[in-house]
Order: C-alpha cells, then structure tokens, then sequence
C-alpha cells in the first residue's frame, strides 16, 4: 500500500487545523455522520481512524463541508486515507462570487455549474448582478415591462464588437427559485443586485417617466458609464423601486441585498429642478448628499423588512449613509469616507479591482494578485479587519459572450478568493495554495469545467504585456479615454 504525499494537506480551502495521526483508513471503512450542535454553523470536524471515519458538523451546512472536504481527501489519496484529525471553520462569514447577467445572459445551467463549483472551495454567497444599463434580466409580476422591454437589446457594441443582431435573455420566477433552492442545498445565499441610481438605462427604456428628463432611452448597446440615474426628486421613482423590491423580496429569501450605488454621474440631478427641490427640503449640501439620501430611503425599506443593504462604496462619499448599509469595496477611498462608514460601525466587503476583479486576463490580474488580498486594510485603522464581512471574487461580462470564457476566467481565481475568505490573515505563502491547486485540479474536470492551466496562472512580462495589449482592444479609441 502507498500513501502519497502524507506529511502534507492538499485540501482548498486550507482547514484551520489538521494534523495526521497513525495508521490508515482501509477502503470501505464506514463514514459516519454525527451532528454537533456545539459547532458553529460553518465548523465541522473530521476524524479519520482505522476503523471508521466520522464526520461531524452542524445539521445544515457544516455536514455538507465535512462531506466536501472528504472529496478532496479521496481525490488525492484515493480509496485509502492516512488518519488524521481535521478541525475547520471560517475566518470570515462572508465568501462571495459575483456574476454580471446583465451585460450578457447566462442560462441557468451554466449558472448551476458556476455554483457548483464555487460550492466546492466554500464560497457562501452568489451575488447576482441582474440589473444594468445594457439589460434586466428577471421576470417581473408587478412590472412586466422590465422583462419584455428591458431584457432586450438592439445590438452589441461593446468596445470593438459589433453586431446588429437582437439579443436578450431573462430569467423566470419559476428559474430564479430554482436557483436560489439550487444555491441553499450547497450552503450559498444568493444575493440579487440591483444597480441604482445609476446603471439603470435598461430600466428606464421600459419606465423613462422615472429620469429626471423623462425622455425616451433604449436599452444600452455599449459599455461604459450612462447620464441617466433614476430621478432622485420624484416620489414615483421610490415607489417604483418599493414596489418592485416587494415583488423580487418573494423569491430571493436571504439575509442581503444588493441596492449598486456605483459609478453614478451627477450632471442630470444638478439640472433637474425636481432633484434640486429635493436637496433643499433635505438640506443637503450637493448632489452627492443626495445619492445618500437616495441610498439610505431604499436602505430603509430593505432593513424594514429584515434585510441587510450592501452598496459599492461611491455611494458611502457624501458621509451621510446609515451604519447599517454594507459598503462593498473595489475603488479607493475618497477623503476618508469609507474609513468614516466603517469608523461609525458600518461594515465592508473587500472587492478591490485589482485584487478581485476576473474579467481581465491573468497578465492583468494573476491569480497571485488574487490570493495576496489584503483582509485589513491598514486605512481603515489599527485592526481594519474588524469591519470587514469577507471578500469577493467577480466578474464583469462587457466582453464576455461564451461561457467557456467565463469559466477560463474565472476558474481557478474564484478557488483564491475563497481561500482568501475562508482562511483571512491566516492563509499560507502563494507557493503553498500553488501546490495545492495544482494537485486538485482534476476538481475542475470533474465538474466539466474549462479552468485556465498551471501555465497561464501567473504569466510572464512579456506574455502579461500581450494580454494586456489584447485586453485593451476590446475598448474603441473613445472607450479608452
Ligand atoms: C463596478 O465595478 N462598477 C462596481
Ligand atoms: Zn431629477
């Protein structure tokens, strides 16, 4: 009998405490499941003795990650283990991974092995970016528009891309539940983003009586960043807002959701009366002021009915957003108004582009890049990471039509992040998670999933220097700007 690599643990995440004891678990020796309410939630423990090997974890999702680990432990040993003692949990309760629908849609399948995967490194929460200028991607009971008009678009002119072909895509009530059972039977929350006041061109084709103009807009053809935000001056916007978050608030059950609040430009608001009557009933000083205003009312309504609101963090710049609204980082901050959300108890989700973001090529973005996130940003004071919820791996689909490219791109940054979240500060050298990846990787031909090879995880300069220059071309000479 042989036993590979023992004096070594090749699981990802890394558990936070393992160490090999005598002896070996013959294959066939029984696998006993024992619920340990002591536990917290995520924890769980695995004890592998010769004579049997017994998982325990809490009922729901603790089990579940025992039962994961077990998986990986077979596929590097195979049939027979060596004994050992695990004892896991999480440094953080918040490991996410994002996916834009809106730019392009994807069918549930591809979401469903999306998550599956996901579910294999522990990430917990699959935000879901269903909202943007260029598309509105679910069905709406109170609003129908948004699904027949919103959801449709009249061409792709992404950068240097064009077609002229219709396209569009949305998902169902019925498959939007189906997810969310999907992602519940493997421990993830799914988290539904809708983007606002900004990012809502597609929103207002449908409903443009909601702008501060009011004039007719089609559903966005390119990327980049639009004028029209939703009128913050009129009482129908929140209404419509209200109204359409009762109606999604039936089908995503969990605890967070996401309100956007990025790249918002202002010029429309400063020369809309409505908005400028507004600040001055409000008493708030500039337009940025007003996009609190703006963020803390839906804030409100979401906490009002149990939910937690998570922003990107422009929307926390005018300092006037309540405590209670999470700020999702991915930019810098700006005269220190993050570090004040977080200094009067507000709570951060770590995003940073560089750090996070898998659109761009590994040349821009090495996995390396990945795994080195910073997890207590030493500007947000002596101990950062106290505020800090987890971090989140992402990726924008501008330039993303197929869905083996999304997997390439994502796959196995996304095992990074969740390594990163899962192990905080305490996670190990990159050449260690390297060796790791490298021994696991048959988890993603197990699940049919085209991820990037050990070759292309950390590209040379010069290999780094053409992707970046073939990522650039995506964008036309006016994208560029
Ligand atoms: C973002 O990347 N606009 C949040
Ligand atoms: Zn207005």
């Amino acid at each position: 009998m042989v036993v590979h690599w023992k004096g070594e643990f090749y699981m990802i995440p890394r558990p936070r405490k393992m160490k090999f004891t005598e002896g070996i678990a013959a294959k066939g020796v029984p696998v006993k499941e024992q619920i340990c309410p002591e536990l917290g939630v995520e924890e769980y423990c695995i004890h592998i003795s010769p004579e049997q090997i017994l998982l325990e974890g809490s009922p729901g999702i603790g089990l579940f990650y025992a039962r994961t680990t077990l998986g990986q432990l077979r596929m590097i040993y195979g049939e027979e283990l060596p004994c050992m003692e695990i004892e896991d949990g999480p440094a953080y309760s918040y490991r996410s991974f994002q996916i834009d629908c809106a730019r392009h849609y994807f069918s549930v399948d591809e979401l469903k092995k999306m998550i599956r995967m996901s579910a294999e490194f522990k990430l917990n929460h699959f935000h879901w970016h269903i909202s943007d200028d260029q598309g509105f991607r679910l069905e709406s009971r109170r609003y129908p528009r948004l699904h027949e008009i919103s959801s449709v678009r009249a061409g792709d002119h992404f950068g240097n891309y064009h077609s002229d072909q219709k396209s569009g895509g949305y998902y169902t009530r019925d498959e939007v539940k189906d997810i969310v059972d999907y992602c519940g039977n493997l421990g993830i929350e799914v988290v539904p983003e809708v983007d606002m006041p900004g990012h809502v061109t597609a929103i207002l084709a449908a409903y443009p009586e909601l702008s501060c103009l009011g004039e007719p807009v089609e559903v966005g053809m390119k990327a980049g960043i639009f004028k029209e935000l939703f009128c913050a001056g009129k009482e129908e916007t929140f209404t419509f807002i209200e109204m359409l978050l009762d109606d999604l608030l039936e089908i995503f059950p969990g605890k967070y959701f996401h309100i956007g609040g990025d790249e918002a430009p202002k010029e429309r608001w400063k020369a809309c009366p409505r908005c400028q009557k507004r600040m001055e009933e409000e008493g708030l000083k500039n337009a940025q002021e007003l996009q609190g205003y703006f963020c803390n009312r839906i804030a409100s309504y979401l906490r009002a009915k149990g939910r937690i609101p998570i922003v990107w963090n422009e929307a926390v710049y005018g300092g006037n957003v309540d405590k209670g609204v999470a700020v999702q980082l991915w930019t810098e901050d700006k005269d220190n108004q993050i570090k004040a959300h977080l200094d009067k108890g507000g709570k951060a989700i770590l995003a940073m582009v560089d750090h996070c973001y898998c659109d761009y090529p590994y040349g821009m973005h090495s996995l390396k890049d990945m795994y080195e996130l910073e997890v207590s940003p030493a500007e947000f004071g002596e101990d950062g990471g106290e505020a800090v919820l987890g971090a989140e791996c992402l990726v924008w689909t501008e330039f993303i039509r197929e869905n083996e490219r999304l997997e390439e791109l994502c796959w196995p940054r996304f095992a990074a992040s969740a390594e990163v979240g899962w192990c905080g500060k305490a996670r190990s050298e990159y050449g260690d998670f390297r060796d790791r990846l490298t021994k696991l990787f048959p988890l993603f031909e197990k699940y049919g999933v085209h991820a990037t090879k050990p070759e292309g995880w950390d590209p040379d300069e010069e290999t780094a220097a053409r992707q970046t220059e073939e990522f650039q071309m995506n964008f036309s000479e006016e994208d560029r700007e």
